[in-house]
């Protein structure tokens, strides 16, 4: 197909270090090391040669972002270019200090993790001690230091009894924003699945209580929904199509077109230090692998969705298929659907399993172990 228009936004995944260990982490398996990370000079480079592309949004994602101590000169490098900045955070580092320093570097956004509102269960589900009551300090700094907030909420099977609470908490932080995503079961997520598997009760319920909610405090909160795919009759179109509007870069400089790529069987991994962006997301394999429609298999070859959804999720057709080309699963027409829906209902009702925190060395997750309670 012809080269594409220019990315609206570039996810900078800055490092895979982080003091969080959230089991519904999309990060892959294999962390990026410290030692293998681009430096400063790098990500400026690339910066430049992002806006030089066209991209509007900087998206400063990890791992946790607040590791590199050289956020502030990314930030100010992005503004000088008139690049967007959102930082993508845990909070849990984000200082009276930091707040200051990026708000003068230019940032214009922060989207600020929560585990859950019972301060105990949000800590045993991100692994840190005390991170809960450090990320409500985190959302008063930033609100004092007028930056816009997104409080963003993951939840699953360990959560979802407490949606409530917990779009009352984003609320009482002075959140502008809430997103309440179901969990999407790349890397780690995918891992621990067993264990953060929703019952088809709790989906339900979700559904009602964010319709109430959205009502309830639309004068003060907007409040965006992620719907859960395994429960689903037809797919998103991830990533707005891939390769049309985001490109990612991995803290070791591979670029990828979505976060989640580099598991895929293929993938050839362009680095930014071996070719420049621009020629990246115009021609590199993985990006032209799946743009468009003409890689489409039936039933999406002929279906009158398929630049609408573009065949779903590229990534969930391969953990679901095996085949990262197929139709992705969660559309009713795949042959695929009714495994879906069966794991789905067979997961959820395994009651709660032990899951694998996201640590480097920790191996998958025991998927099928039995529980001792549910939550
Ligand atoms: Fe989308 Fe393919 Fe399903 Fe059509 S057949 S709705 S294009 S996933
Ligand atoms: Fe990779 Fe959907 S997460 S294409």
């Amino acid at each position: 197909m012809s080269a594409p228009g220019p990315p609206l936004g570039l996810l900078a995944e800055l490092t895979h270090r982080c003091p969080l260990a959230c089991p519904y982490c999309s990060n892959p398996l294999g962390l990026a090391r410290a030692g293998d990370e681009l430096d400063t000079a790098t990500w400026l480079r690339v910066l430049d040669e992002a806006a030089d592309l066209g991209v509007l949004q900087l998206h400063l994602s990890g791992g946790e972002p607040l590791a590199r101590r050289d956020l502030e000169a990314i930030t100010a490098r992005a503004r000088e270019r008139d690049i967007y900045t959102n930082l993508i955070t845990s909070g849990v580092l984000l200082d009276e200090a930091r707040v200051r320093a990026l708000a003068d570097a230019g940032l214009e956004h922060v989207q600020l993790s929560i585990q859950d509102a019972d301060p105990a269960n949000a800590d045993h589900i991100g692994g840190y001690h005390g991170g809960h009551a450090a990320k409500r300090a985190a959302a008063a700094r930033v609100r004092a230091a007028g930056l816009p907030l997104t409080v963003n909420a993951v939840v699953h099977r360990r959560n979802l009894d407490h949606l409530p609470a917990i779009i009352a908490a984003a609320g009482a932080m002075g959140a502008d924003r809430l997103e309440i995503a179901h969990t999407q079961y790349h890397g780690w997520a995918l891992a621990n699945r067993a264990a953060l598997m929703p019952t088809r009760a709790q989906v339900e319920a979700a559904d009602r209580i964010v319709a109430e909610a959205r009502e309830h405090w639309a004068s003060r909160m907007a409040i965006d929904y992620v719907t859960p795919d395994y429960h689903a009759h037809r797919p998103k179109a991830c990533m707005g199509g891939w390769g049309q509007r985001f490109i990612t870069v991995a803290p070791d400089g591979a670029v990828l077109p979505c976060h989640a790529a580099a598991e895929l069987p293929g993938t050839t991994r362009d680095r930014v230090k071996e070719r420049p962006l621009a020629a990246i997301w115009k021609h590199g394999a993985d990006f032209e692998r799946f743009r468009g429609t003409a890689w489409m298999p039936e039933p999406c070859r002929s279906c009158e969705r398929r630049e609408v959804d573009f065949g779903g999720c590229r990534c969930q057709a391969f953990a679901l298929t095996g085949d990262p080309a197929a139709t992705d699963p969660v559309c009713d027409l795949s042959p695929h659907h009714e495994r879906i829906a069966t794991l789905a209902e067979d997961e959820a009702v395994h009651g709660p399993v032990p899951f694998t925190p996201r640590r480097p060395g920790n191996g998958p997750a025991p998927v099928t172990q039995p529980e001792e309670a549910t939550p």
